[in-house]
């Protein structure tokens, strides 16, 4: 079966192009690395590649801090590799999902020197939000960043600049229409170099309004908003109600002059995904309206719990509110600043959840490595790079752990991804995990994706919506199980410590772990599996 528009029910495998190859032997991963793997990318059955930024960048937020939006930073190669491999995933039919950065700038960016060259009210620092400190000397607000310590930096005249994210990070007056014009430059630059879509880093974050007000809570707020941060649900949802620098109306305004620009390109359905996490829930549709995005992701299952009352509670929720802008949902398991799915709910439960997503409608993302079933990487701290870590004086140890280089090949570390010491160390421990060593067991995390994704195009993709089949509002009779059926497949997902009878009909196509027995006219599915069945 098909979808059209191309991204509707699209697979997307994200990579983080500092470790998915190294192809120049530095230890770092580079665009060439990325070109030389397409074929391995493409074998996966997914639709699309999303790459992380690679643009100029001082690197103090693995790239999110953007020197020149409109070139390729010498870490990874230069435009003429961005080029080819755009050039060579399309001759695979993968489309290119380039990670667009519009809420900051790095402080080496041309614009920000310019500013701190110039004086207070000048047009240089009206591009970002200079401010003067207050009476007392201190800073405008008591706002904290999202990295940890405060949200203001002071320069040599006594002014202070916003960064929500790292001081290097110096947030852009969305206000000032020279900004947008900048962005729409930088949007042309990459469709025209080929792009398929962007997914936009921070899109909820453009618009800042009460700069000039306190917070009531802010570490508090400060914590809600970090997903490696683990906290109450109740007390994180009451926090997030209260961010004043999210969600403003402004942003969307901004969005809808995109769609324009986007939709100016007849012929090529270039789509965009919103890294929008706002609260309550339901806002995030209006990010997916039809003058504005296409996708807005979905975090639920990063941070949800392997409990079948709380996965019911996401799909259904995100099913029915995107239902209300007639937009799909998207999911996610993992991503770069998330801990990786099997570290947080074990092995066997990754593979169970993974399977079970796969059978819903809409987009799923697959961060790379997740198909290996990679746990996070154990580092030391002496390891560790993530501006989060040194904002928080190691409090918070950060997101490297998901941002391990990706194990090719071989028995010894670092598996094939470099000849060079890698920029964070592959532990030996991950000798079963290497794609290598996968591809030749059957029974491996990655026949299980390939095997997955291939029947979901063949039976779900365009297949409509779900039928709840059991859950704990669909005729439970059993707390462990969770299923839906959709087209011809009915999905059965246990997520308990034994093994569990349903009535699920038809022929088992596939399993995330272990055997399926029948019994007395009932299907038993293995603890923590989940099973298709096709009828
Ligand atoms: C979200 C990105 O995914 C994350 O890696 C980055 O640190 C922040 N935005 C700031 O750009």
């Amino acid at each position: 079966m098909n979808s059209s528009p191309w991204w509707k029910e699209a697979t997307i495998y994200q990579i983080y192009p500092r470790s998915f190859f190294d192809s120049n032997s530095d230890g770092e991963g580079d665009l060439p690395g990325i070109t030389s793997k397409l074929d391995y990318v493409k074998s996966l059955g997914v639709d699309a590649i999303w790459l992380s930024p690679f643009y100029t960048s001082p690197n103090k937020d693995g790239g999110y801090d953007v020197a020149n939006p409109r070139d390729v930073d010498p870490r990874f190669g230069n435009l003429e590799d961005a080029r080819e491999l755009i050039t060579q995933a399309h001759k695979r039919d993968l489309r290119v999902i380039a990670d667009i950065v519009p809420n900051h700038f790095s402080d080496q960016h041309e614009w920000f020197q310019a500013a701190l060259k110039s004086k207070r009210g000048s047009k240089e620092r009206e591009r970002f939000h200079f401010y003067d400190a207050n009476e007392d000397g201190t800073p405008p607000n008591n706002w904290i960043s999202l990295f940890g310590g405060p949200s203001w930096t002071q320069v040599e005249d006594g002014q202070f600049y916003l960064h929500l994210f790292d001081s290097t990070q110096p947030d852009l007056n969305w206000e000032n229409p020279e900004v947008n014009a900048d962005f729409e430059k930088t949007l042309r630059f990459w469709i025209d170099l080929g792009v398929d879509g962007f997914r936009i880093d921070v899109a909820h974050g453009l618009i800042k309004e009460d700069v000039l007000t306190n917070h009531p809570d802010p570490q508090g707020l400060s914590n809600a908003l970090r997903l490696d941060v683990a906290m109450d649900s109740e007390e994180r949802n009451a926090l997030l109600l209260t961010v004043p620098y999210f969600d403003r109306q402004g942003v969307h305004e901004i969005y809808r002059k995109w769609r324009k620009l986007f939709d100016s390109y007849t012929g090529r359905e270039i789509m965009a995904v919103a890294e929008a996490w706002v609260h309550p829930p339901v806002n995030a549709t209006r990010y997916v309206r039809a003058d504005e995005l296409h996708q807005v992701f979905n975090f639920d299952l990063l941070t949800a719990e392997f409990n079948s009352d709380v996965l019911f509670d996401v799909v259904e929720r995100s099913i029915s509110l995107n239902a209300t802008v007639n937009a799909l949902p998207t999911w996610a398991l993992s991503n770069h600043d998330s801990p990786r799915v099997a570290s947080r709910i074990g092995d066997e439960q990754a593979r169970a959840l993974a399977l079970f997503v796969f059978g819903l409608p809409g987009s799923a993302y697959v961060f790379a490595g997740q198909e290996l079933g990679l746990p996070d990487g154990q580092l030391q701290d002496s390891d560790r790079q993530d501006p989060t870590f040194f904002r928080t004086n190691g409090a918070i140890k950060g997101r490297d752990g998901a941002r391990v280089p990706l194990p090719w090949s071989g028995d010894t570390t670092p598996f094939g991804f470099s000849t060079a010491k890698p920029w964070l160390p592959i532990s030996q421990s991950w000798k079963d995990l290497t794609i290598e060593n996968e591809l030749a067991d059957p029974k491996s995390s990655l026949h299980l994706y390939k095997n997955a994704l291939e029947l979901r195009k063949e039976f779900l993709v365009g297949a409509g919506g779900i039928t709840w089949l059991e859950s704990s509002q669909h005729g439970h009779k059993n707390d462990s199980l969770l299923s839906y059926s959709r087209g011809s497949i009915t999905v059965v997902m246990n997520l308990s410590d034994s093994a569990k009878e349903c009535d699920a009909a038809g022929k088992l196509i596939i399993v995330s772990g272990g055997t399926v027995d029948a019994r007395d006219g009932k299907k038993v599915i293995p603890a923590r599996s989940t099973a298709w069945f096709l009828t």
